[in-house]
């Protein structure tokens, strides 16, 4: 009885932190239901029968606004599981947060204009693979721009400090492959409405351009095969040809492998290849590398680093680049 009480608290405690650390001064609507939701005992009930792995709440509101549209309230969250805890549960059940934010191109780009062209692109954590088309969007650095060839692909607009290398044209990309646990496929309507359902509510700029990515991805779909980073990396490595430059990227991925053995393990196979590894993740992903500015993270960012040299501090979305100072 005091251990359930206990979790029930540990949940409630869950929700208050994602209020105040993640949606605060981003999504007010998130920001008030979570810390609503904190406060429910149907809610936090309802999310303690499910696996300890499918309580998270971005997992939740997801999959509530799949079912039945974005709760605008409490009450309605409620409702839907008094009425519909079946059809929530089974979607909680089947989905996994697989946030695809083809915006990230846009703080991966410098790096990838600036290696010997053309590339072989590989991502890990591909997710449906919107990332892998960063010669096919347009970017706007504020300082600079570069249009997209089609103009109906989106054009991603990112804040730029530091004297980051800017590209002014996009990378030539040969070959690009994805490795995903569970690709999602762009011709899905299952799957793009997920990918939808997972953009928080006052994120119009963010649900507009994943539309166009879409749609974009749809005329020339990336292949992304079935496949764990930590087992199946290298055969589709050797597939890459030779003549061009390999790289091995990936951005909001690497915080769900764990132990942290794995991650060196994982590590340890790109730079024993001839591949030159992009990571752009949460600081605490590669503490190792995170040391190595001089620094400490500010709020929010991941961390841009090329084989393991930090690079600069990214927007999650890849609404910002913060290039550090040579020395950092
Ligand atoms: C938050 S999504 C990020 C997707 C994409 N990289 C982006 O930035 O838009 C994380 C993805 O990593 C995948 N993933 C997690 N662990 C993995 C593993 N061990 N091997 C392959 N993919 C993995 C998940 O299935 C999910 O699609």
């Amino acid at each position: 009885m005091t251990e359930a009480l206990d979790e029930l608290a540990r949940l409630a405690g869950r929700y208050r932190a994602f209020a105040a650390d993640e949606a605060h001064g981003v999504s007010p609507h998130y920001d008030r239901l979570t810390q609503e939701i904190a406060e429910s005992a149907a809610v936090l009930r309802f999310l303690l029968d499910l696996p300890a792995p499918r309580r998270q709440p971005n997992l939740l509101l997801g999959a509530a606004t799949l079912i039945a549209g974005r709760p605008p309230d409490i009450a309605s969250l409620t409702g839907m599981i008094a009425n519909r805890a079946n059809e929530l549960r089974a979607t909680m059940l089947q989905r996994t947060t697989q946030t695809n934010e083809p915006a990230r191109c846009a703080v991966l780009l410098p790096l990838l204009a600036a290696l010997p062209q053309p590339l072989a692109l590989v991502e890990v954590g591909a997710s449906a693979g919107l990332c892998l088309l960063p010669d096919r969007y347009g970017y706007d650095w504020g300082e600079k721009r570069i249009a997209p060839g089609d103009p109906a692909a989106p054009m991603f607009r990112c804040a730029v400090t530091g004297s980051a290398p800017l590209p002014t044209a996009l990378p030539r990309v040969v070959w690009r492959a994805g490795l995903d646990l569970n690709p999602l496929d762009v011709a899905s309507d299952e799957d793009t409405a997920w990918l939808e359902a997972l953009i928080w509510p006052e994120q119009e700029e963010r649900r507009r351009n994943l539309r166009a990515a879409l749609a974009v991805a749809r005329r020339d779909p990336p292949r992304v095969v079935r496949g764990d980073l930590l087992h199946d990396l290298a055969p589709l490595m050797a597939e890459a040809p030779a003549e061009a430059t390999l790289v091995v990227f990936h951005t909001a991925v690497l915080a769900y492998v764990s132990p942290p053995e794995a991650r060196r393990r994982f590590v340890e196979t790109v730079r024993a290849s001839r591949a030159v590894w992009i990571s752009n993740e949460a600081p605490r992903v590669f503490p190792d590398i995170a040391a190595r500015t001089s620094q400490p993270a500010p709020h929010w960012r991941f961390l841009l680093s090329v084989d393991g040299e930090p690079k600069a501090w990214t927007g999650p979305h890849g609404q910002s680049l913060e290039w550090f100072a040579s020395g950092d």
